[in-house]
């Protein structure tokens, strides 16, 4: 039986060659926003991967939307031509279509690196003052953001045009917003986090605004050949947050826009949220915003085994996967996947002779010839 999940699909104008997406992943490894060497070994591996899509890190589309002061940026001339080195040298190991995730971390901005324990940054530590919808502190006894007016929302919504431009010229072929995780424009649309007496706050339609506008924006700004997609944190899993019905409205107004696909995550704005974390544990809510709004949906969250992928694309559940975790456990997951469904895909040359003789035929275009 042919296998689903490596199945071709065609999201806008980019046809990805199977249902496999490297999920976005923080790398916290830039030096003022601009990617490092750690970024070409890293982003070359991923390429290397065998997987339909490549989705790059969350990055920030201003300075102060960074996480961390190690996150990846698109807010300068510097940053643009770093990430060009970069994506030159991930191009040569693989094929692979690569977009990007533009971010705002507002209120979640000014962090240190996990590694280096997560906390927000004072000034004195290399932080800086975030900005949110509302001045709503992420966690008791953090200090509060600058609650955003006309100028700053103005400000933003230019900034992710730009760095969309610049993703552009960087040849990137999708765009993914970030409005998820409790980042930005997920703030915006959370209840928990967006306090607003103005047209950007209060109802569920007025919160979606400002992330609409965004879209509307970055959609405007770039070529029909680029794909545009959004992440969204399809509930909050906190009483009185953002849940799944509101994040159908949301997604109903995205695909009245043309949005590309929808990548359903979840939580990250209180951390008050409960998740039942387990297998699949947000494919139900991929598959309700699919079913709602027939938009190309991706599920994330512990799809860790082929075969749990392929029943998920196969059985309608969603269009396609997005792997975090797994891909960095096993670069070369999708490898592997087409080898245990039967399944067959592109792999560089350089590594054709490594088929192994009980997978035969999972390279798809292996002759090597020796002498
Ligand atoms: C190291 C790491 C970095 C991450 N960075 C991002 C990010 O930049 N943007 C994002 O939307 N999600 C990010 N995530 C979340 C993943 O994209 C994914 O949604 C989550 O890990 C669940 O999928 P998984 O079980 O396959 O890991 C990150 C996860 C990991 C492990």
């Amino acid at each position: 039986m042919s296998s689903s999940l490596f199945t071709p699909i065609q999201l806008g104008a980019l046809r990805l060659s199977n249902r496999i997406v490297v999920s976005p992943m923080c790398q916290y490894s830039a030096e003022q926003g601009s990617a490092s060497a750690w970024h070409a070994v890293h982003l070359g591996q991923m390429a290397q991967s065998g997987a339909g899509l490549l989705l790059l890190e969350a990055t920030a589309v201003e300075d102060i939307g960074r996480i961390t002061p190690g996150c990846l940026g698109l807010y300068s001339d510097a940053n643009e031509s770093a990430l060009a080195r970069v994506l030159d040298i991930a191009r040569k190991a693989g094929t692979l279509p690569m977009g990007v995730q533009l971010s705002h971390a507002g209120r979640k901005a000014s962090s240190a690196r996990p590694w280096d324990g997560g906390a927000l940054l004072d000034a004195a530590h290399g932080g800086w003052t975030p900005v949110a919808p509302s001045a709503l502190a992420h966690a008791d006894g953090e200090a509060a953001p600058a609650e955003l007016d006309a100028a700053g929302l103005a400000r933003i919504r230019e900034a992710f045009v730009r760095a969309a431009q610049r993703a552009v010229r960087l040849g990137l072929q999708a765009i993914e917003l970030h409005v998820a995780h409790g980042y930005l424009l997920h703030q915006f649309l959370s209840p928990l986090a967006n306090a607003r007496s103005d047209a950007y706050g209060g109802s569920a339609q007025a919160r979606m605004r400002y992330p609409l506008e965004v879209y509307d924006a970055v959609r405007q700004a770039v070529p029909d050949a680029v794909a545009v997609g959004v992440r969204v944190s399809a509930t909050d899993w906190v009483p009185g947050g953002l849940e799944i019905g509101q994040t159908v409205e949301f997604a109903h107004e995205l695909a009245r826009r043309g949005c590309a696909w929808i990548d359903v995550s979840s939580g990250g704005v209180s951390p008050r949220q409960q998740i039942p974390v387990g297998p699949g544990y947000q494919v139900h809510l991929a598959q309700a915003v699919r079913e709602a709004t027939g938009l190309p949906t991706m599920a994330v969250g512990l799809i860790t085994e082929p075969r749990q992928a392929e029943e998920i694309v196969r059985e309608g559940r969603a269009d396609m996967v997005a792997l975090a975790r797994a891909m960095l456990w096993d670069p070369r997951w999708p490898w592997h996947a087409a080898a245990a469904l039967g399944a067959s895909l592109e792999v560089p040359p350089q590594y054709w002779r490594s088929e192994p003789r009980e997978a035969r035929g999972v390279f798809a275009h292996a002759r090597v010839g020796q002498r």
